[in-house]
């Protein structure tokens, strides 16, 4: 018989009741260290004051009301976010998926405007991850997410990862835009190096194209910058946003230059949950803790304390970890031995860990993980890798 929650996800079997900071609960009492952030969300840990203080003041004032209306919150959040990055506007969504929608819908619409019709079409790259929406299975094009889902939202250009003469050769007269992660995710936290990215920058304006960046995973304070992209020192004309916005709440945005969002006018996009009252609170403080530049400084110099600690790890269990990739609090293990496997055993050690593509462990701790917590996931992820060499 099909279970009542349709079976779409492999869980494990832990069931979590509560959660402050960096730490887990399970029912039956084990505390876990959270290195996953429910897949990089709670930027600020779980049940962070500041947070729990902004949703249930909001609460207790006003849950909902229709984009039909005024919302000061959601304002005031596209305010902070357009005072803080290349973007002129912001859309709110949902999720990273409603975020991938928008954004191909806006680089298709921006060239119709322009006179352009035939500009549909969006190069995208191989282990790129953009949501499960039609769009965005479209948009990967990984055979696992696509298969049986068919007709499949045509337009979707898909190149090999860092092959830039494919690159080169794929734009044309119906290039509309360029989608890509700075970091891969999903992927295996894959980095796209600055050098690329600049080169991804010229090529687009060389061309006259658009730059989309998705950030729903390296974005909000993750890498050490508020954004990825800042690292390379280039802009994007159109930037995904989700998970760490919210902080936990569904929360995505898209945010772009006013030339790229000029084709969407009144009506020509909606939803009727994106960016409410109680979502733009919470986004808001997390948007004012994040975008501090004392709590990314903070961010960077964890980042390179955990960093140091795991190429220690990796030099002390060669026969498990390959090597350590990643930027900032986005880590990556690469490993010798199945990533569900060190992830099942990091579970026996308390310790939380998430799997990605290309033979990756993934670490995505809270921004706002402690010294002391950096040190006892080291000693727990140790033990991992130890219980592995010895089974
Ligand atoms: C880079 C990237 N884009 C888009 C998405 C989709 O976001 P959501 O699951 O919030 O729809 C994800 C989710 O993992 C992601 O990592």
């Amino acid at each position: 018989m099909i279970p009542s929650v349709l079976p779409t996800y492999s869980r494990a079997p832990l069931h979590f009741v509560a959660g402050t900071g960096t730490w887990l609960v399970e029912e039956d009492g084990r505390r876990f260290l959270d290195l996953g952030s429910g897949i990089a969300v709670n930027a600020l840990g779980h049940a962070h004051p500041a947070l729990v203080a902004a949703l249930t003041e909001q609460a207790g004032k006003l849950w909902h009301v229709s984009n039909l209306y005024e919302i000061s919150q959601q304002q005031a959040l596209a305010d902070k976010l357009v005072a803080r990055t290349f973007a002129d506007t912001v859309f709110f969504t949902n999720s990273g998926t409603e975020a991938c929608e928008l954004a191909v819908k806006m680089a298709r619409k921006y060239w119709y405007e322009k006179g352009a019709p035939e500009k549909t079409d969006i190069l995208t790259f191989a282990g790129s991850f953009h949501g499960r929406s039609s769009a965005g299975i479209a948009a990967a094009g990984t055979e696992k997410m696509v298969k049986g889902f068919g007709p499949l939202l045509p337009g979707f250009v898909h190149l090999p990862w860092g092959d830039h003469d494919a690159l080169k050769a794929a734009v044309s007269d119906t290039t509309a835009a360029i989608l890509i992660e700075p970091i891969q995710g999903e992927g295996g936290i894959r980095p796209l190096p600055d050098q690329c990215l600049r080169g991804l920058r010229a090529l687009c304006d060389e061309n006259g194209i658009l730059l989309i960046l998705d950030e729903v995973q390296c974005g909000m304070g993750r890498t050490g910058k508020l954004f990825a992209h800042e690292w390379a020192g280039i802009t994007p004309d159109i930037m995904m946003v989700a998970k760490g916005i919210g902080g936990g709440f569904p929360l995505g945005a898209v945010l772009a230059t006013e030339d790229a969002a000029s084709g969407m006018t009144a009506g020509t996009h909606g939803s009727t949950y994106g960016g409410n009252p109680l979502g733009c609170a919470v986004g808001n403080t997390v948007m004012d803790h994040v975008s501090d530049p004392a709590f990314l400084a903070e961010v960077n110099r964890k980042a390179g304390l955990l960093r140091q600690k795991l190429e220690g790890l990796v030099a002390a269990h060669p026969d498990v970890f390959e090597g350590v990739r990643g930027t900032g609090l986005m880590l990556g293990l690469r490993m010798k031995v199945a990533p569900a496997d060190f992830v099942a055993k990091g579970y026996e050690s308390l310790v939380i860990t998430v799997p990605a593509a290309d033979n990756v462990v993934r670490l995505l701790p809270p921004l706002t993980i402690t010294d002391d917590e950096i040190s006892q996931a080291l000693s727990r992820l140790d033990a991992a890798a130890t219980a592995i060499e010895t089974a």
